[in-house]
């Protein structure tokens, strides 16, 4: 695991903004795995400005979303299919076809495994973008997940209905079902970037380095991957056993 530690979360979007930039740069038919939730919003911004003015070519890229909440419509303004062509698909030269959320309606089991086959047929997934939970989720694997899983629906788990509630009008809003990529999906990923910002995630983050590999925590399945790097702030590396390397301004 590489870890790089930031003063700021901006610092956090520069970094990760220019690695994807790169990336799809020299491979142009990049199959790239993404996130939602606030953690990567100002890396997406990075990538529409970037976009605006230098044209990097998103034409041939791939991407898979991690995971989408049971019983949104893709116009729900809360889903993260919105979400995802707000910030970034409807603003970049990205073919819609070829941008891919769990589809999170109707037959959501029958879904999950169709998402699944998708992505043995398209990926493997060059790079991934991770958040994390700030008990220690990925994507929505919830705390009680094991390293075998492929995409599958899940039930929310409370710290994350109300940790995920400021998004919505109230805790009641938020669907208590998601569809999700497993942990051994987001494991088939070449290379991983995993970012956190603030306090709250700073336990999650100190057994994602530290801790022992456990359900309990299903972050901490990325140790057994040989390509994951982790940029967080300093408050999320607040728990962290010294050395931390800094990176020079
Ligand atoms: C959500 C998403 C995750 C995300 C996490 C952190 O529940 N399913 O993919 O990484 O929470 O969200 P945030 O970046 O808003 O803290």
């Amino acid at each position: 695991m590489k870890l790089v530690v930031f003063e700021t979360k901006s610092e956090i979007a520069k970094l990760l903004s220019t690695i994807i930039i790169e990336t799809v740069k020299k491979n142009p038919k990049l199959v790239l795995g993404l996130a939602t939730g606030s953690s990567p919003m100002e890396t997406y911004d990075l990538l529409v400005k970037d976009y605006q003015k230098n044209h990097t070519d998103w034409s041939q890229v791939t991407t898979f979303n991690l995971d989408e909440y049971v019983g949104l419509t893709p116009e729900h303004k809360k889903s993260y299919r919105y979400f995802m062509n707000e910030q970034l698909f409807n603003k970049i030269n990205i073919e819609k076809e070829n941008t891919h959320v769990p589809n999170g309606l109707g037959n959501v089991t029958a879904n999950a495994q169709a998402y699944e086959k998708l992505l043995v047929e398209k990926g493997p997934i060059n790079l991934q973008i991770l958040g994390i939970g700030t008990n220690g989720h990925i994507a929505f694997n919830e705390p009680g997940t094991f390293g075998d899983t492929k995409t599958h629906v899940v039930s929310l788990t409370k710290t994350t209905i109300e940790a995920n509630k400021r998004f919505f009008s109230s805790a009641k809003d938020v669907p208590i079902k998601a569809i999700t990529m497993g942990i051994d999906t987001i494991l088939q990923a070449q290379a991983i970037i995993l970012i956190a910002d603030g306090k709250n995630k700073a336990q999650a983050i100190y057994e994602l380095v530290h801790g022992k590999i456990t359900p309990d925590y299903p972050c901490t399945y990325l140790q057994a991957h040989d390509n994951v790097m982790i940029i967080v702030d300093v408050a999320a590396a607040a728990l962290l056993k010294p050395p931390v390397i800094k990176p020079k301004n």
